[in-house]
């Protein structure tokens, strides 16, 4: 058995001490975006730390536990603060609790973050489905090194990496509910600075929409392990070169605060009618 595989069956088991609950639906909480977890009944909540091989959470913002419940009629996992590599972790440690969820049982990964925009047509406090990504910026890649082919493909391909079906969905609830939802691109970054305005404009040179410094390793595992994947920014900050003000982390934190409940309502939805 892989190493890899071992660490994960590690995993279930600290989980499965504490709940028999086998989830449908993963998801990973953005920072200062947690308030989905409240939406959750029943709930087991598992501290990072009580579970074998999870890195520690660190980030202001990033409370650190493993929810397990129901919402909207579903069995569902969440991650109530998430790992970045800007905290000094390597790809494999961000996205580890990915492959954990996976082996609990999830089928489809939901996603938030809180982005800088770069569409000049979006404003701080809106939100957008991801449709595409880009990880090119990312130095390096979660897969990298040893493959077990139980757990994905050597080669996994990106098309159609974010589902079709789930952002049908979340258009359709957000037009019921009367939330703008824009659809764009996400650039992964490293971080922890935000760019400077000479990045600004080679992201958008890129194809950008939104930046950010998480989602994308986590995606890129969800795929390799045959996750459907949903992902939601929350633009908490404009980043138009020309046009740029000093951001500071307090008021990121506040817009995230702000487009929360948009977020929360589509996301709670999508598990609701989501069929798996
Ligand atoms: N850049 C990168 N990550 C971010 C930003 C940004 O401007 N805003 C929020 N997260």
């Amino acid at each position: 058995m892989s190493e890899l595989k071992k660490k994960i069956e590690e995993s279930v088991k600290s989980v499965r001490k504490v709940s028999a609950i086998v989830p449908e639906v993963a998801i990973i909480l953005g920072t200062g975006l947690g308030a989905l977890a409240n939406e959750i009944k029943n709930k087991v909540e598992i501290d990072y730390k009580n579970i074998a091989n999870f890195p520690l959470s660190t980030v202001e913002a990033h409370a650190g536990k493993l929810i397990l419940g129901e919402m909207g009629g579903k069995k569902v996992v969440a991650m109530q603060g998430r790992f970045h590599r800007y905290e000094g972790y390597t790809y494999r440690q961000v996205t580890f609790p990915v492959y954990v969820m996976k082996a609990l049982g999830a089928k489809i990964l939901m996603v938030s973050n809180a982005a800088g925009g770069l569409n000049k047509n979006y404003k701080a406090g809106e939100i957008m489905a991801i449709t595409d990504h880009n990880s090119l910026l990312l130095g390096d890649n979660p897969l990298a090194g040893e493959n077990d082919d139980t757990i994905g493909p050597r080669w996994p391909d990106m098309f159609g990496t974010y589902d079709r079906e789930l952002l049908a969905l979340a258009e359709k609830i957000a037009v019921e509910q009367k939330i703008k939802l824009n659809k764009g691109v996400y650039i992964g970054v490293i971080g922890p600075n935000l760019e400077t305005e000479a990045e600004y404009k080679f992201l958008i040179a890129m194809g950008g929409d939104c930046v950010g410094m998480s989602t994308v390793p986590e995606v890129i595992v969800a795929r390799h392990c045959g996750l459907r994947v949903l992902g939601i920014s929350v633009v908490t900050d404009m980043c138009i070169p020309g046009h740029l003000e000093a951001a500071d982390i307090t008021k990121i934190i506040a817009n995230a605060a702000e487009a929360e409940p948009k977020l929360t309502k589509i996301m709670a939805a999508v598990v609701k009618e989501v069929k798996i």
